[in-house]
């Protein structure tokens, strides 16, 4: 069964507290949270202070998705506010690795992300030393957008990359996620599902949740 991971990008910012509780109480594991620089992606959302804010109100994993140009800049500031997993794209810095230890070193979990159009190949050399893999199933930007079912080629090539080579990250798909385009998925290897829309736009948020799971039984 997957776990979910909310994403407030489409929970109501005026009443985020009773959303944040709702999703929790389903069962998410997971929280999400769209950082948008309005560089790396046109859309600007929110910095670590929503980190900070959020933290003593949930025990969920705050899983922090940072679509930033040059993240290491802003590491430290999303592990100090309680992130619990920081995402890095490899199409946003020149230096990966770097990202990664920062992020480790800040003792916190350490996920790399890829767009639709980047390859496997690109963080192969990064594999060994991430917790996390985030492989975006729609190009990043916006909530709300279509699937694109040719990204499950590169979740099955790193589940397998993860059994050849023992590495011990968690597969995690965001973007266009629903109650049938999460089965394929799971069954190529993701363990974590990110859902926005599909969740927070829903009359019973609740029922969602659970359709995620129970869709991946
Ligand atoms: C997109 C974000 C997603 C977004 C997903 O750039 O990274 O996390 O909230 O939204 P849905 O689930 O609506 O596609
Ligand atoms: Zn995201």
């Amino acid at each position: 069964m997957i776990k979910v991971a909310p994403s407030i990008l489409s929970a109501d910012y005026v009443n985020l507290q009773p959303d944040i509780e709702m999703v929790e109480k389903a069962g998410a594991e997971f929280l999400h949270i769209d950082v948008m620089d309005g560089q790396f992606v046109p859309a600007i959302s929110y910095g670590p202070g929503w980190v900070k804010a959020i933290r003593p109100i949930s025990k969920m994993v705050l899983d922090v998705h940072l679509m930033v140009q040059n993240p290491e800049r802003y590491v430290d500031a999303f592990a100090e506010a309680g992130a619990d997993i920081i995402g890095v794209h490899v199409e946003a810095t020149e230096h990966i690795h770097r990202a990664l230890q920062m992020i480790k070193n800040a003792g916190v979990k350490a996920e790399v992300v890829i767009n639709p159009g980047t390859p496997v190949s690109a963080i192969e050399p990064v594999l060994h030393m991430v917790d996390q893999v985030l492989v975006m199933t729609v190009n990043p930007g916006f909530g709300g957008q279509k699937f694109l079912p040719e990204t499950i080629k590169k979740i099955k090539k790193l589940d397998q990359l993860k059994q050849t080579e023992n590495y011990d990250f968690d597969i995690e798909i965001d973007g266009g996620v629903n109650d049938q385009t999460v089965k394929a998925c799971a069954e190529a290897g993701a363990r974590v599902a990110v859902a926005g829309s599909y969740v927070f736009n829903a009359e019973d948020p609740t029922a969602q949740i659970e359709a995620l799971k129970n869709a991946t039984k």
